[in-house]
């Protein structure tokens, strides 16, 4: 089966480094910062469960791309010998190319609208709930794709500031989790990595925040409900409950520095940061996974490496718009 995903626009390739455990031999066909096009034997049901993936789609038909209006007439065309699975008893079509909505003549909507209909016995309304087929083109793709979207349970909201769901799993991922692994997050939050470490076995899944009096308040039901979480309420630059070397990983989003007050400059902040690290982390294999302004990651990269912790891997991406950065490294990299 051919399947179309999108996630959190910089991810692509924490996407790629994952995926494989989500899905059974996923073999890429297209890959963007944003999107893949993979074909496995998967059924859609593991598809539709990977954390990370904001929408994803079963790929029907695809055609190679030419003049759009003529393209939507082929796919429709492509559907007149084959049955349609159905979920829902209505459908909607929208039409994503190259990132945006677009429309196409009306008697081409038309057509292709009446072909979905015959081939999957649903009715057609424009709007709301139901099946929606989406036509999707992606701007280095030279495919024209017929999809169907999935539905999804819906995910809890979350609250301001916090990392995404998406986000948060590709950064828990990227960390490589062991089930006998001490978790920390020290700048913890709203609490996003901690519930999203909650899907992999661990030893301990420390929560830790100077702030969590007030937070605590606001958490989501998901986070104050867990029994797996330790909750502390600890200053991450001295991190005193824990001894040296007792942490196996830490994957976190210390402040930004860009609207909050830090009690020292930037540069100092990230040097006391990353020498408590260094003390409470495993001598030999202790982790991290930071995600950082993009405007402080070289410094981050550099404070940490100061403090026997490499860099291995660097990646760009984008948190509600700013443009951030994820260093991924550990013992090892050092
Ligand atoms: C960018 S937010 C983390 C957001 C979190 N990842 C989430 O998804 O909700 C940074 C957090 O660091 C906390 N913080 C700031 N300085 C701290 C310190 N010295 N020790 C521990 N926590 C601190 C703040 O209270 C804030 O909750």
């Amino acid at each position: 089966m051919r399947y179309f995903v999108q996630f959190p626009a910089g991810t692509g390739d924490l996407v790629a480094e994952s995926i494989g455990s989500y899905v059974d031999s996923p073999e890429t066909v297209y890959a963007d910062d944003s999107s893949l096009v993979f074909e496995s034997d998967s059924r859609y049901e593991q598809v539709v469960r990977m954390p990370f993936v904001k929408n994803s789609f079963t790929v029907i038909a695809d055609v190679v791309r030419g003049d759009v209006d003529r393209n939507v007439l082929e796919l429709a065309d492509s559907l007149r010998y084959d049955g349609l699975d159905s979920y829902a008893d209505s459908f909607r079509v929208m039409f994503h190319v190259d990132g945006a909505l677009i429309s196409v003549r009306p008697n081409t909507k038309r057509a292709l609208e009446t072909e979905i209909g015959y081939a999957s016995g649903q009715r057609m309304v424009g709007r709301g709930s139901g099946e929606e087929y989406w036509v999707v083109g992606r701007s280095d793709f030279e495919y024209l794709m017929l999809c169907r979207r999935h539905l999804r349970p819906k995910r809890a909201a979350k609250a301001a500031g916090a990392i995404s769901h998406e986000l948060s799993s590709l950064l828990i991922a990227a960390s490589k989790p062991h089930p006998d692994d001490v978790f920390l997050d020290p700048f913890a939050g709203s609490g996003s990595f901690p519930l999203a470490r909650m899907s992999f076995p661990a030893q301990r899944i420390v929560y830790s925040d100077s702030d969590l009096e007030r937070l605590r308040e606001e958490f989501p039901a998901s986070v104050r409900g867990s029994r797996e979480i330790e909750f502390l309420g600890e200053d991450a630059l001295a991190l005193s409950s824990f001894g040296e070397g007792a942490v196996d990983v830490i994957v976190t989003d210390p402040p930004w520095g860009e609207y909050e007050e830090l009690p020292l400059a930037l540069p100092e902040f990230l040097g006391a940061m990353a020498r408590s690290f260094d003390r409470v982390l495993d001598p030999r294999t202790g982790r991290f996974v930071l995600l950082v302004a993009r405007m402080a990651a070289e410094e981050a990269g550099r404070a940490l490496a100061a403090n026997g912790l490499g860099v291995g891997s660097v990646h760009e991406v984008l948190v509600n718009g700013h443009p951030a950065t994820v260093l991924v490294g550990g013992r090892e990299a050092a």
